[in-house]
């Protein structure tokens, strides 16, 4: 099969599309992205900018002619305002929809483990439905599925040590033994490449090579950056309360209900065999020191004006 010109990546100005970005570029692959900040400058100019359009779906499609691949990593951590899961799941189908149409050949989609679509929770309940449209589309597909996905620009490592940096105790949620499996998000990114690159339709989870219950987690973090952790166990009220309050603060959403609900309901570890190399403590040993430094906030990437990420420069 003969590759067409370009491959498309969401997001690549954000946090996995840049990584994905760069492992294409790096292999001579054109990159057009489709992003909510079409003015950022990153990669020296070397990637063109259009709107996601989603409610232009001919524009959409007219953005994504001349595509082999499109890369998805759009989603929507929470729902706010008008813009829910639902509505998520709405936009992916149209692009699916645009896709189809302008020929692209494959994509590569983003869910998540355990993604149920009789799940209770909106996130894993949108993300299945999403998938579902991925299989039906009459493109060839890959489904990536990641637990959390770890690296300098990640919002949850990242504010858990800013937590730990700052506050006399860090609350865990119940016990704390429920389990992750995180990713390095250059592991992830590479898988992803790798699977627009086959021709099969297959899914599989993106998890590293470790499995950690979230306070063994907690702790590892707290090791990297010098803190002496006192993790206080507290109720999902209480607990919520705390993150909200810390929210209220810093004008952002820390954690939400699905989240530390998918947590707990051990929905961030994989039921096979690793997918990714790195691991999170060596990772830690080399990256860690700098985390938490400064808070990262969600609401200011998606809902602010400015840069969609945490070191955005030009960054290649
Ligand atoms: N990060 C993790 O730890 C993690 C864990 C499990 C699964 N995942 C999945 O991996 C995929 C990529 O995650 P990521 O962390 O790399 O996401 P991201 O970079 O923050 O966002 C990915 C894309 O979605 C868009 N987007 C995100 N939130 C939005 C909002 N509220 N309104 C409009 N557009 C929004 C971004 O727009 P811009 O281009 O404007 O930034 C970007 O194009 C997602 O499907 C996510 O569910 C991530």
């Amino acid at each position: 099969m003969s590759r067409t010109d370009f491959d498309v990546v969401t997001g690549a100005f954000s946090y996995t599309g840049r990584y994905v970005t760069r492992l294409l570029l790096r292999q001579d692959r054109p990159v057009r992205t489709l992003t909510g900040h079409p003015g950022a400058r990153m990669f020296g100019g070397a990637v063109g900018a259009v709107p996601y359009n989603f409610d232009r779906p001919d524009d959409l499609a007219r953005s994504l002619e001349g595509a082999h691949t499109l890369y998805n990593t759009y989603w929507v951590r929470f729902a706010r305002g008008e813009l829910t899961h639902d509505v998520a799941v709405r936009n992916i189908k149209t692009m699916l929809s645009a896709a189809e149409s302008a020929g692209v050949r494959r994509v590569v989609h983003v869910s998540i483990t355990n993604a149920d679509a009789d799940s209770p929770l909106p996130y894993f309940r949108g993300k299945a439905l999403a998938e579902e449209a991925v299989r039906a589309s009459a493109m060839s597909h890959a489904i990536l599925r990641p637990t959390v996905i770890f690296g300098r620009e990640d919002l949850l490592l990242n504010n858990i040590a800013w937590t730990l940096r700052r506050f006399p105790f860090f609350p865990v949620f119940g016990r704390g033994d429920y389990r992750v499996q995180p990713i390095y998000v250059g592991d992830h990114a590479a898988l992803m490449v790798e699977a627009g690159q086959r021709e099969d339709s297959y899914a599989m989870d993106s998890v590293g090579p470790d499995v950690y219950t979230y306070e063994e987690m907690v702790r590892l973090i707290a090791d990297s950056i010098g803190a002496r952790v006192r993790v206080a166990h507290v109720g999902r009220r209480l607990g919520m309360l705390m993150t909200g309050l810390v929210g209220l603060a810093m004008r952002d959403v820390t954690l939400t209900r699905d989240e530390v609900e998918g947590l707990m309901a051990d929905l961030l570890v994989s039921h096979g065999e690793p997918t990714g190399e790195t691991n999170l403590a060596d990772w830690l040993a080399e990256y860690g020191t700098d985390l938490g430094k400064g808070y990262v906030s969600e609401l200011d990437r998606h809902y602010r004006a400015g840069s969609p990420g945490a070191g955005s420069g030009d960054w290649r």
